[in-house]
């Protein structure tokens, strides 16, 4: 049996287009989810939109539609975003589901059952952009004496008969998860900014409003609908059968890992832990939040119109290209910059130039010079240490790193063992050894057939189109692509032995350009 592995992204507002940084997130997680499968686990990955709310609300109202309507439309963007790039998730939930409603207002009269819901009034800010409550103590002011957020979003007084749930009893307990779990959160300064955020203190959290009807029904309370978060969170439950606690749940919860970005830590560290100790639900293992992706080191916003839409990227780049640029660029959990030039450079440089040009280079050498079959092998130690290098890189560096999400450090690692088989090519020259020494040709041939099959399946979850075009044209069975088939010793002479010929090789990556309009 296999290990289970739950990871989730979080879940997007679709009151507008997916932009790029939705798009890196979802590349990320799809990552680590390929990669879990790739190191055998048993993987469920939900992905989904967070339909509810005012932001929502106030969006169709712009657009003089209903809140389902818009929801409807753009919803569908994000989950064609995700199909275009190889999101390999296994539900893509909408918060308007009808198990969804189920489970969160389960999970709402769990709480309740626990004591940790009262009837009151709210007076205070809220922000609307980031569907946010927050104290007068975290504001600051902007032009014209407007109250900001800390996230430098304008805030509303707000007042209004709302259910509250009891945060402040869970100060404690909180601060104990995080001394127990010291991964609970991470990286390590957004760990330390939300413990320092919940040893000040917590204040009861208003849960429902009653100024608006677009949200979950609060059981047993007409007019009231659940504060937005409070349904979003219950999402990564929904989608594994909760409450049902016999289905999915028993084997995929806790989740391993709730992949969110930096603006959003508070809610996912602070509150979902809390409304789960309240539920008597087991808390998930690890909160990752990344950084933001910038446009040239600015901010993406629809205002000054430097949002980069991820559809236009793929189609442009390719979606390979895009999400090993994402992943091998950006020092994940860090902001990371994103401009033309530097896509069209790295994909050049190490996908076209090195790792495309060194597949390409041995398979038609093999389809030219031996018919396409693969030769036996007759190993020098030099032939011997390059296996081993590639090797190290493709069954210890590079998954070792990607275990802790440092996608960077575990691509360079990989990037590496392409450049010591280029320099092996460039030295053992087989193009000459046609005629010098077509014995050793054929030895230098095979082995480097056989270090490209272990560095396809090794960046498998980075670029899997690519990589696995690769693997197709190298006879590699699908089920033998993962860590463990790296391992294995007999699999060379097997398919030599299997009537398997390589075929003139079609190109993976074609060099990109860059228009002038772009610099
Ligand atoms: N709906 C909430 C999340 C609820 S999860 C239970 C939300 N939605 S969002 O559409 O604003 O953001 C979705 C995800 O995209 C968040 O993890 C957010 O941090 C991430 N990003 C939004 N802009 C981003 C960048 N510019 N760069 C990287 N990630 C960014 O928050």
């Amino acid at each position: 049996m296999s290990e289970p592995y739950y990871i989730t992204t979080a879940i997007s507002y679709p009151n507008g287009r997916p932009h790029i940084g939705h798009a890196y997130e979802a590349i990320a997680a799809d990552t680590i989810a390929r990669f879990q499968r790739s190191m055998g686990r048993d993987v469920r990955f939900q992905t989904g939109t967070d339909e509810h709310g005012l932001k929502m609300a106030q969006a169709a109202r712009a657009r003089d539609i209903k809140p389902r309507a818009l929801a409807d439309e753009m919803s569908s963007y994000f989950k064609e975003m995700c199909d275009t790039l190889n999101i390999s998730y296994d539900r893509f939930i909408r918060t308007s589901d009808a198990d969804h409603h189920a489970a969160s207002q389960a999970i709402w009269q769990a709480m309740e059952a626990n004591g940790d819901l009262y009837l009151d009034r709210y007076e205070g800010w809220y922000s609307v952009r980031d569907e946010a409550f927050y104290d007068e103590k975290e504001l600051t002011e902007g032009e014209g004496g407007q109250k900001l957020s800390p996230q430098g979003t304008p805030v509303e007084w707000t007042k209004e008969e709302s259910w509250f749930f009891r945060l402040s009893r869970y100060q404690e307990p909180l601060l104990q998860l995080y001394r127990d779990q010291p991964d609970f959160i991470r990286p390590e300064t957004r760990r330390n900014e939300i413990v320092s955020f919940v040893s000040g203190g917590l204040s009861d959290l208003s849960v429902s409003r009653t100024s608006f009807d677009w949200g979950v029904p609060v059981p047993g309370s007409p007019g009231h609908v659940m504060y937005v978060w409070v349904d979003a969170l219950t999402n990564y439950l929904t989608g594994i059968g909760y409450p049902d606690r016999d289905a999915a749940l028993a084997k995929y919860w806790p989740a391993n890992l709730h992949l969110i970005g930096k603006d959003i830590v508070r809610f996912h560290t602070v509150y979902w832990p809390a409304f789960l100790m309240s539920a008597k639900v087991p808390l998930p293992r690890q909160v990752f939040g990344h950084g933001f992706l910038l446009n040239r080191g600015e901010k993406m916003s629809k205002s000054v119109g430097n949002v980069v839409d991820p559809m236009m990227m793929a189609e442009r780049y390719g979606v390979d290209q895009l999400r090993y640029f994402l992943l091998r660029e950006v020092s994940f959990g860090q902001d990371g910059s994103y401009s033309h030039e530097a896509i069209v450079n790295r994909a050049n440089a190490e996908l076209a130039n090195s790792f495309g040009n060194l597949a390409q280079r041995t398979l038609s050498m093999i389809f030219k010079n031996l018919d396409g079959e693969l030769p036996t092998l007759d190993r020098t130690e030099e032939d011997a240490a390059l296996v081993r290098s590639v090797a190290a890189a493709c069954l210890d560096e590079t998954p070792r790193a990607f275990e802790q999400l440092a996608f960077s450090t575990g691509i360079e690692a990989w990037m590496k063992a392409v450049f010591a088989c280029n320099q092996y090519v460039d030295a053992q020259a087989p193009w000459a050894l046609r005629k010098t020494d077509p014995e050793r040709m054929k030895t230098v041939l095979g082995t480097l057939f056989s270090v490209i099959r272990d560095l396809a399946i090794a960046i498998l979850p980075v670029i899997p189109e690519s990589a696995g075009k690769l693997l197709d044209q190298m006879g590699v069975a699908a089920e033998a692509r993962d860590f463990a088939a790296i391992e294995s010793q007999i699999w060379y002479d097997e398919l030599r032995t299997s009537g398997y010929r390589v075929a003139q090789p079609v190109p993976l990556f074609p060099r990109l350009e860059l228009e002038t309009a772009d610099t």
